[in-house]
């Protein structure tokens, strides 16, 4: 993680490509980081379709819930969700685990899957382990 030769974001960049090719059930794979000024959340590096939600207000759908309660948030059936914001009709479920940096909440880790209710305490200790590892590059 601390080789100079890669930038952070091509890092990050890389940390979603390697959860996308390895994990079948992970569709989409990118990180959110927030402003606390604006109360904004911004589209960081990513693996998967374009989305037109580059900046989510906090409260505002799963991510925007997790900007606000620094808990993760699993959501098996994105149907089932008054407070979602759609990215693709092909999304099923969705996980949001925030990132902690010296203990602030400074964004998160977001999953899409095409699979209804694929995510489990596995995925949530596991990207909880991605997170400690990514915020030793801030
Ligand atoms: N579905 C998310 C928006 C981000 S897209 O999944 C990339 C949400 O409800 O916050």
């Amino acid at each position: 993680t601390n080789n100079p030769a890669f930038s952070r974001d091509e890092k990050l960049l890389a940390v979603c490509g390697l959860l996308e090719q390895n994990i079948a059930y992970y569709t989409w794979v990118g990180f959110y980081f927030a402003n606390h000024e604006t109360k904004t959340l911004h589209l960081g590096p990513y693996v998967g379709a374009p989305t037109d939600h580059t900046v989510i207000p906090f409260g505002k759908g799963i991510c925007g819930q997790v900007a606000v309660s620094n808990e993760n948030f699993v959501v098996p059936d994105v149907a089932a969700q008054d407070n979602y914001i759609a990215c693709s009709f092909t999304v099923k479920s969705e996980i949001v685990v925030p990132l902690f940096v010296n203990g602030e909440n400074i964004g998160q880790i977001d999953i899409d899957s095409n699979v209804l209710d694929p995510f489990t305490e596995a995925d949530e200790r596991f990207l909880e382990f991605v997170n400690q590892e990514v915020a030793k590059l801030f």
